[in-house]
């Protein structure tokens, strides 16, 4: 049987939520993935070193004894150096969300004032503690990631120095951009190596492939396969795995978010392999991440093997992406 072995992969963007939800799913990362990149956008935020240090720790208790490191963020404000200086040893990166762009950022920048954000960003290039940026305007649903182009070009000139990370890229505009600036990375999620607007909504209306932003055009796709395929050097796997309740869901006003995080691994192998490109795979989800990131994850080997593996219909109430489907790869053994 074919098999593929993945060394310490990385998810540098993930929604792991907080109490009962994070019990559940908070142990689906830490079987397949050495560490990941922990999302601050709770009700309230994560906004202080408290917030970080407590939410650590309620992430710690959720998993199985050291089989997980979460790189904890803070959520984007105007902070001031002193603030920053207290709060760097507990915090990997800082995201940034538009205010109310997206599912809990009510709280997020209004305006991208450069010289209003200027000390908090200085500060940030100084200290090298990334900015992860979720790019979208408040435009027309299709252009906002490519409208917020020039925002990215604003804050990469600005601050040359500090790592930007374009969040779950879903355009070609994006993809141009990685080569245009030095200082600017992104994330892929696996479900927008998959996905255009035409699944979600161009039959039936497919409520647990909606998530923002959307997924885009066939073009915008191709973009998106030739950067991850290529396992671009610029470039990391980042679910955006974002689990909310069955019932939010289907529902009449349904919450952005497609929860990924159990069958990622499985679904990225199937890609690639399509694509005979197996062998970059390693560097797409986690050497990548360790290069940008300065990280070095504790040691993870996860087999996959090329055998049929049913999606679970839900995990704890949470609907997964391809529910009750079946993906051709499923993971073997964990060590
Ligand atoms: C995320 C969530 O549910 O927190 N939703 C989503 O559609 N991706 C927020 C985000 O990353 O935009
Ligand atoms: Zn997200």
């Amino acid at each position: 049987m074919k098999s593929h072995t993945l060394l310490m992969p990385l998810d540098m963007h993930l929604h792991l939520r907080d109490a009962v939800m994070l019990e559940n799913v908070a142990p689906l990362s830490a079987y397949s993935f050495s560490g990941a990149i922990v999302m601050p956008n709770l009700v309230p935020p994560v906004e202080t070193a408290e917030d970080v240090i407590a939410y650590k720790a309620r992430i710690m208790a959720a998993v199985p004894n050291d089989s997980f490191e979460p790189y904890m963020t803070l959520f984007y404000k105007n902070y001031n150096k002193a603030f920053l200086e207290s709060v760097a040893d507990e915090i990997t990166a800082i995201k940034l969300y538009p205010a109310g762009i997206t599912t809990n950022s009510e709280g997020g920048i209004s305006s991208f004032d450069v010289e209003e954000m200027r000390p908090t960003l200085q500060a940030m290039s100084d200290m090298e503690i990334p900015l992860c940026v979720h790019g979208e305007t408040d435009g027309f649903v299709m252009d906002r990631e490519a409208e917020f182009m020039s925002i990215y070009e604003l804050l990469a000139s600005n601050f040359p120095k500090l790592k930007i990370i374009m969040e779950h890229i879903t355009t070609k505009e994006a993809v141009d951009m990685l080569d245009k600036f030095d200082n600017l990375y992104a994330t892929i999620t696996v479900h927008h190596l998959i996905l255009t607007l035409d699944d979600v909504v161009g039959g039936m209306m497919k409520p647990h492939l909606f998530c923002k932003p959307i997924a885009k055009r066939p073009e915008d796709l191709d973009a998106l396969l030739s950067v991850a395929l290529a396992a671009h050097p610029k470039v990391m796997f980042g679910s955006d795995s974002a689990p909310h309740p069955q019932h939010k869901k289907e529902s009449c006003g349904c919450a952005a978010g497609i929860f990924t995080a159990p069958i990622a691994l499985q679904l990225l192998c199937e890609i690639f392999e399509q694509f005979d490109k197996l062998d970059n795979l390693q560097a797409f989800v986690s050497d990548n991440a360790q290069s940008i990131y300065g990280i070095c994850p504790e040691f993870k080997e996860v087999t996959l093997e090329k055998r049929p593996f049913v999606v679970p219909e839900n995990y704890s109430g949470v609907v997964p992406m391809y529910a009750g489907e079946t993906l051709s790869w499923a993971i073997e053994n964990v060590d």
